[in-house]
């Protein structure tokens, strides 16, 4: 995998990623929506502005980086946002009796929406990859016969949404030879995760790329954990 584009790669697992394929000598272009996140960015990543919620700010990424490579071989969609990230404290979509919908629309806009503008902006510079991959991190958060309680609304449904932007993606872009799949990473100790989290940023990132490397064509439109076993839907 010679060229990856990683949503929100300023912090967290999306940090962890592009550290990660940096060490297996990737060319990362690193989507961020502040570049102070990387004052002194390492050699061969280069630190892109791009907020998924934007459409112009999409369009702008794409041109810089269809500037500098004419393939990719990864998108990691890993952007993403939770109940507790600041876009949507106001409106927490956690519990029955304070529901509105704002946090929820938030999260599905960031969460789905932004996956599927990234992935089609970027589906012809990936077509001309080499075995390329567009991976999306949803969450097990998404599964729908794995939710046996109330609450945690917005989140939840923006990955289920997620879900099946995954599982349409691998059908669009299995003429173009992309393989799409959806990818659980695990409890990672980020700000999202939280600090008791089992999975280290660095421990998940090497799985996940580790994954994408031994993923085929006919996984497509598959929900997966980040070892590469089956998640239910
Ligand atoms: N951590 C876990 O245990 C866990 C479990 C299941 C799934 N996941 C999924 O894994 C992915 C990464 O999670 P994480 O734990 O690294 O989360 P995190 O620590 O909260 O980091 C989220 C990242 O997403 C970026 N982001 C948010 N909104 C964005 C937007 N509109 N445009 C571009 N970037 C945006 C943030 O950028 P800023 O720095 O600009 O805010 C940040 O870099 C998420 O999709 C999450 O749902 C995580």
């Amino acid at each position: 995998m010679r060229h990856l584009l990683i949503t929100g790669a300023g912090r967290g697992l999306g940090r962890a990623l592009a550290l990660a394929a940096l060490k297996r000598g990737a060319h990362v272009f690193a989507g961020v929506r502040d570049p102070s996140a990387w004052p002194d960015p390492p050699p061969n990543l280069d630190v892109i502005m791009l907020d998924v919620t934007v459409p112009a700010s999409i369009a702008d990424a794409r041109r810089t980086i269809g500037a500098r490579t004419s393939s990719l071989d990864l998108l990691i969609n890993n952007a993403g946002i939770h109940q507790g990230s600041p876009e949507v404290r106001s409106a927490p979509e956690v519990s029955f009796g304070s529901l509105d919908g704002e946090g929820l629309l938030r999260m599905v806009d960031t969460n789905a929406a932004g996956p599927m503008r990234v992935t089609q902006a970027f589906a012809d510079l990936l077509a001309r990859g080499d075995r390329p991959i567009a991976m999306h991190l949803s969450s097990r958060k998404g599964a729908l016969t794995e939710k046996h309680d109330g609450g945690n609304y917005g989140y939840c449904a923006s990955k289920a949404a997620l879900n099946m932007v995954g599982r349409a993606l691998a059908h669009d872009l299995a003429p173009l030879g992309i393989t799409s799949v959806v990818v659980h990473p695990g409890l990672v100790r980020t700000q999202m995760g939280g600090p008791d989290a089992p999975l280290a940023p660095e421990d998940a990132a090497d799985a996940l790329l580790d994954l994408a490397a031994r993923l085929e064509p006919s996984d497509r439109g598959r929900f997966l954990r980040w070892d590469g076993s089956e998640h239910p839907w």
